[in-house]
């Protein structure tokens, strides 16, 4: 069975002071133990896995260099998000792929280098509102998969996992309905039966896109929804508890 996670994507939005004022008052409330993640700035990773030692939070980055060590200036590197303690990181966001012209070819090689340095990737795709208009939301999100995952191999299902992000339900308070989410992550899941066999039906897929704690429970509900990928929502502690809590 897939596992429930619930994931923080706090993108450019906390200073320090508000990572420490959100773990004090996490800590506060004795989350039990689940698959919680949070992704803050790069420069506040490690004092995100120090606020979080002892909790059952889990601590990740929002993007990674394909590249190891070497003259790339600004990257940063699996191995050393590794070597301090971070858990996984997000590839592929639609930020990424529309700021910041991330392609197929690039989001694969990030999802391969993760993988090599035993980081997991959460690895994003989704369609624009045009698109959808268009009638090509499947289209479009299994080809981002099927390039994404290109000579991707994993020996178990913890290894890899999945976050559809409708570009169109990010940050704008319009999410997918329960049904609309549900009818493209079953289409997904088909694929990775398809492309890993047993292992497909055991990866998580999360969605994403203005997921709150006054929807999640009606989204989790559906059978291949296994968690959100959560930006706004995921700023403020106590937000992020009851998300959390709506997994178990
Ligand atoms: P949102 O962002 O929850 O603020 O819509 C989700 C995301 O971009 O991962």
């Amino acid at each position: 069975m897939a596992k429930t996670y619930m994931v923080g994507n706090w993108k450019m939005n906390q200073g320090l002071q508000d990572l420490k004022s959100f773990f004090a008052e996490l800590s506060a409330k004795n989350l039990p133990e689940g698959n919680f993640w949070i992704a803050p700035q790069a420069i506040q990773i490690q004092k995100a896995i120090e606020l979080s030692l002892g909790s059952s939070v889990k601590i990740g980055s929002q993007n990674c260099s394909n590249e190891n060590f070497g003259a790339f200036t600004g990257e940063i590197n699996t191995t050393s998000l590794k070597e301090i303690g971070a858990h996984f990181t997000i590839i592929g966001h639609s930020e990424r792929r529309a700021i910041f012209n991330e392609s197929d070819e690039l989001i694969n090689s990030k999802v391969q280098k993760a993988l090599n340095d035993s980081l997991t990737p959460i690895f994003c795709f989704g369609e624009t509102l045009e698109q959808r208009e268009a009638g090509k939301t499947l289209d479009i999100v299994l080809g981002q998969i099927k390039a994404g995952l290109v000579n991707i191999k994993i020996e178990n299902a913890d290894q890899l996992i999945l976050a559809y992000e409708p570009v169109w339900a990010i940050g704008t308070g319009k999410t997918a309905t329960p049904d609309q989410a549900e009818e493209v992550h079953a289409a997904i899941r088909s694929l990775l039966k398809e492309l890993y066999g047993d292992l497909g039906a055991d990866l998580s897929i999360l969605y994403g896109g203005s997921v709150k704690p006054a929807n999640v429970l009606e989204l989790l509900s559906k059978p291949n929804i296994n968690g959100g990928l959560v930006g706004g929502a995921s700023l403020k502690a106590e937000d992020f508890a009851a998300l959390c809590s709506a997994t178990l």
